[in-house]
């Protein structure tokens, strides 16, 4: 399976701050916001991603990321000319993804929570359809909202509806067999000119290949979108890494528990002496 983060757009919610930086390189607290995602995507078992960002900020992704080597994985990189909306990633990504299956993360999405490897694993392997995440939200007309039925069959699925028929939001993080670049292709504009990834979600629904997981409240599902998004996923992460000493999306820590890369590898790589590369040797040396 192939992965896709998409961290292109305005971030306009965030104005002035992403007036000349792109919203996913921002700091969630101590690290780049891309990081949590990159990370999602590294614990399922994702080793090839491909970076969709801005023409803008290319120069800036790859300075931090490379190509993927010092993490023992790939990262390829396409840009979005216009914010033409999430959908269009499966068009941009379409000779990435080739006849594989391909997860898709956006890139100010955050998410914790015990089993959350295995689930992700999981999710990775399942090839056929669509699978996505539900979350029960105070706000969900800021969303995908999904709808179930009382078996928990999802039955709607509504992008911001102004009147939700649920508290559930689709989370920022989608699993898809190879059928979504046909279905990309078909989804027309929406009022506000883009091609909305409920459409597509809608499309797999009415095969009765959409296949929804509710995440239970063990769960935390951040979006760092808005200021008050940003500044509450900081505190989250902060809050959680003092209490336990250890990080959250620390993409050097993922590549190691997953075999990506050996202790020397990454040691090798950390060149300077600072509180990141300090925890890194740590857990190196712990396990
Ligand atoms: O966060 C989950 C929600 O994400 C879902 O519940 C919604 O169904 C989905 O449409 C999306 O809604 P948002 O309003 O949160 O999307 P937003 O415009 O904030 O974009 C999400 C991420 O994708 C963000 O990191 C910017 C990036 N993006 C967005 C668009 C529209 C792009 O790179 N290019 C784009 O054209």
């Amino acid at each position: 399976m192939k992965g896709i983060i998409l961290a292109g757009g305005y971030g306009s919610r965030l104005y002035p701050v992403t007036v000349s930086t792109s919203k996913q390189l921002l700091p969630v607290y101590d690290k780049p916001m891309i990081f949590y995602p990159l990370t999602l995507l590294m614990m399922a078992g994702i080793k090839d991603i491909l970076i969709i960002c801005m023409k803008r900020d290319l120069e800036a992704y790859k300075a931090l990321l490379g190509n993927g080597l010092n993490l023992g994985i790939k990262i390829s990189y396409e840009i979005q000319f216009k914010q033409n909306g999430v959908a269009e990633a499966f068009l941009i990504g379409e000779n990435f993804i080739g006849n594989h299956n391909v997860a898709l993360v956006l890139g100010d999405n955050l998410l914790f929570g015990d089993s959350l490897m295995s689930n992700l694993k999981k999710s990775k392997e399942n090839h056929r359809g669509a699978k996505v995440f539900a979350y029960r939200v105070k706000n969900p007309e800021y969303y995908g909202v999904i709808e179930f039925d009382k078996n928990d069959k999802v039955c709607s699925l509504v992008e911001k509806p102004k009147s939700p028929k649920s508290n559930f939001a689709v989370i920022g993080l989608y699993f898809y067999d190879n059928k979504v670049i046909e279905f990309a292709k078909k989804v027309k504009p929406s009022i506000n000119d883009e091609l909305q990834i409920t459409d597509i979600n809608r499309m797999y629904l009415a095969k009765g290949e959409l296949f929804a997981e509710k995440l239970g409240r063990g769960y935390a599902w951040l979006d760092a979108g808005t200021v008050d998004g940003l500044y509450n996923a900081s505190t989250f992460v902060k809050s959680i890494q003092e209490r336990q000493g250890i990080q959250i999306g620390c993409p050097e820590e993922i590549s190691f528990r997953m075999g990506y890369l050996s202790k020397n590898e990454i040691i090798k790589n950390l060149s300077n002496s600072n509180q990141y590369s300090e925890y890194i040797r740590q857990i190196l040396n712990e396990n």
